[in-house]
């Protein structure tokens, strides 16, 4: 595989294990543009972000999901909403955020630092928009924790790929 981009998406690994050293904000807006460069239907562009680096509220945060100690570990977190007032498809919007998402998290990598995606911490979304103070047109898509790696040792496998094609014709 030549492509760096094509290298990118396979070396991508979820990080959850990070160092103390902050990551500084205009990384973090770097991060978050690769994500309003997704693709979205209609360009609608339906996300809408919470940069969190504030450890009182990063520890309030944790405490909404059983995945608590990785957010209580990055330094950074990006949580990632869909706005209702802009959004035209539920199910595309939703598609939208994961394509934002993604981005987010090739860029994070791309700046030599780790993240991984938190989707166990929606069952308590209403939570986190009230320590956030999150409009309540704002739905939240997911969590990004972000920091600097403190491992890159990390695995992950994938089953073959004629296992995911279910028809060529
Ligand atoms: C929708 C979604 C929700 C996820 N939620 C969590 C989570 O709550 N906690 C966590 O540690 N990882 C979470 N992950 C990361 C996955 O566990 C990870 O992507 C998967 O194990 C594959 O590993 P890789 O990202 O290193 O390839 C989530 C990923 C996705 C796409």
């Amino acid at each position: 595989m030549s492509s760096p981009i094509l290298l990118a998406i396979e070396q991508r690994r979820s990080i959850r294990d990070f160092t103390d050293q902050a990551v500084d904000t205009a990384t973090l807006h770097d991060i978050v543009q690769a994500g309003i460069w997704a693709p979205s239907g209609l360009n609608n562009q339906p996300w809408r972000f919470a940069i969190v680096t504030n450890a009182t509220t990063r520890t309030q945060l944790a405490e909404q999901t059983h995945y608590g100690h990785i957010i209580l570990a990055a330094p950074a977190l990006i949580a990632v909403y869909l706005d209702q007032e802009a959004i035209y498809d539920k199910f595309k919007d939703t598609q939208s955020a994961g394509a934002c998402i993604q981005n987010m998290l090739l860029a994070a990598e791309a700046l030599g630092l780790g993240a991984v995606w938190l989707g166990q911490i929606l069952k308590n979304q209403e939570k986190v928009g009230q320590i956030l103070g999150m409009s309540e047109n704002l739905q939240l898509m997911a969590v990004i924790a972000i920091g600097h790696p403190s491992r890159r040792d990390q695995q992950s496998l994938r089953k073959p790929l004629a296992e995911f094609i279910v028809k060529e014709l």
